[in-house]
């Protein structure tokens, strides 16, 4: 078992490198069991799974190059230019991680971001971007000490990114990855992501998702605000007791492959999260009315056809519809067909489940 005290880096002589840069390409993460609500440093008040993407990623170069004064010292360019408005959540991201990886304020650092989908589409880059930077950190780490194994890699990687972001935790590895401490998972932590133990059923092998973009504006409720609604929240309890019991049940489903309990578990964690934003206060509806038209007409043509397709959302208005590799086929030509066009400028993205992280 990992505990904090782990993390931290004790090798405060080293030489450390004068200079260099990595790249990684980290994909963001759809949430199957969602993480809503947490405490101090950034721990979940209940565990979460994902699927890794694998479209949608943020490819971020770190330069570091050592520097005479002590002291934090960055600057960021997203798509080429300089985004000094960034600047703040990573400030608080590097002064957070810096007692786990103290020489980052021996560089004067340079991170170039780029996302592969489009910025204003409402898909949050906070987990792809902060994992990124992470494993950019982590791999002048392994500089320094050339023999960690990359189970540490990982797991420290993970760390840093939940400091960052909670999601991001979970965008190192892939293709399903669980954060947060649950009661039959013995590996499971609150302090960083694990990969789903244990064989899954090849139903889930290469499942897609299809992202329709319903709303491409900005989040109407920054993630923050929204986590901080749990805290006094009338159902909290609740809900933090459901999501460990949904988290069983989809591990059971993962592993035999019980479509019914896998689509059913994952609508409702949709909805309760879209539920208790709208039974907090302040008080937020996040769907737009052609969110539910897409849902309705995903659930018709469930009823219709059979199809193993369902829908999940995240704290915004887009759809994330699911479904598995063998029914690909007839499920896009139904989302060409009757969905795109509850899309904002039709526009849409056609993923699927990956791997995790990749150095460039
Ligand atoms: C609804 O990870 O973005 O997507 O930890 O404050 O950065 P912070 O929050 P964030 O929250 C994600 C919330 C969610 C559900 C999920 O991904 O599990």
């Amino acid at each position: 078992m990992q505990q904090e005290q782990d993390f931290i880096f004790n090798n405060a002589k080293i030489n450390l490198p004068e200079q260099g840069s990595f790249t990684f390409k980290t994909p963001s993460n759809i949430a199957l069991v969602k993480y809503w609500g947490k405490k101090e440093p950034q721990l979940p008040e209940n565990p979460s799974i994902s699927f890794t993407l694998d479209a949608c990623f943020t490819l971020t170069t770190l330069e570091y190059k050592k520097k005479d004064k002590d002291g934090l010292n960055f600057e960021i360019y997203f798509e080429g230019k300089k985004k000094d408005d960034f600047k703040p959540k990573i400030a608080t991201f590097l002064k957070r991680i810096q007692k786990y990886v103290p020489f980052v304020s021996e560089y004067n650092l340079i991170i170039n971001s780029r996302n592969s989908f489009p910025h204003s589409s409402g898909i949050a880059s906070s987990a792809s971007g902060m994992a990124a930077l992470a494993l950019c950190i982590m791999s002048i780490e392994k500089e320094i000490n050339p023999k960690m194994s990359s189970e540490y890699f990982n797991k420290k990687a993970s760390f840093l990114a939940r400091l960052g972001s909670g999601s991001a935790s979970r965008s190192i590895e892939g293709p399903l990855v669980i954060w947060g401490k649950h009661k039959d998972l013995d590996k499971s932590s609150d302090l960083f992501g694990i990969k789903f133990p244990g064989p899954v059923h090849e139903v889930f092998n290469n499942y897609h998702d299809t992202i329709l973009l319903v709303d491409e504006g900005e989040k109407q409720v920054s993630s923050t605000v929204g986590h901080n609604l749990m805290d006094n929240h009338p159902f909290a309890e609740k809900r933090f007791e459901q999501a460990n019991e949904n988290l069983s049940k989809i591990s059971t489903a993962l592993k035999n492959g019980d479509m019914k309990i896998f689509i059913n578990i994952i609508e409702s964690e949709a909805l309760t999260l879209h539920a208790m934003m709208m039974t907090s206060n302040p008080y937020f509806i996040l769907m737009k009315p052609n969110t539910l038209e897409i849902i309705n007409k995903i659930w018709q043509f469930r009823n219709k056809t059979n199809a193993n397709i369902c829908f999940t959302l995240d704290a915004g208005a887009n759809v994330h519809v699911l479904y598995p590799e063998k029914e690909k086929e007839a499920i896009n030509n139904f989302i060409i067909s009757e969905l795109i066009k509850y899309c904002q400028n039709k526009n849409y993205i056609n993923d699927r489940t990956g791997f995790g992280a990749k150095q460039i």
